[in-house]
């Protein structure tokens, strides 16, 4: 390989590393509109981001009790209070880079928080506020 095409390859490579989350997020944006969503909004994910809902014995669940607030931040499990990283796409670009990974915990932190699973639209719109912070 001559060093142009050494450069163009390197750049292509970052190019796709750089958009792993971005292809992810695309994919799985792409399916829950197949199963009835419609364009996604970044608002409406960050209202249900920070919805309190109470649990059981009256305690208040919301995505940021384990999160955080501030989502570029470290954040810790309420419970084993265990440290959980960022989960801003900016500030952790690990995140949103696996599928089954998103999908699995979205499932997981949704019965969690609000005691129900995410509608395909609810998915949507907290991935679309979590990959554009
Ligand atoms: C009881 C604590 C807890 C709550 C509440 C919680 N999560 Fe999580 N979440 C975790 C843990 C633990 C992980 C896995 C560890 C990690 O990825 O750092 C995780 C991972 C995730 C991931 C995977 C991201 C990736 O690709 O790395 C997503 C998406 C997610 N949570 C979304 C949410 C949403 C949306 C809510 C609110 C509906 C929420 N979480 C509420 C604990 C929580």
């Amino acid at each position: 390989m001559n060093s142009r095409s050494v450069i163009l390859f390197s750049a292509l490579l970052l190019a796709l590393s750089a958009h792993a989350e971005t292809t992810v997020v695309k994919s799985l944006q792409g399916q829950y509109q197949t199963q009835g969503a419609t364009t996604f909004s970044a608002t409406a994910g960050e209202k249900l981001w920070n919805l309190e809902v109470a649990g059981k014995k009256g305690e208040m669940r919301t995505c940021t009790a384990c999160h955080g607030k501030d989502i570029t931040q470290n954040g810790q499990h309420a419970s084993t209070k265990k440290v959980i990283k960022p989960m801003a796409a900016s500030a952790n670009p690990k995140r949103y880079t696996d599928e089954k990974k998103v999908s699995k915990w979205l499932v997981r932190n949704c019965k969690w928080t609000f005691g129900r699973d995410c509608t395909p639209q609810e998915k949507g719109d907290l991935l679309e506020y979590l990959i554009t912070q």
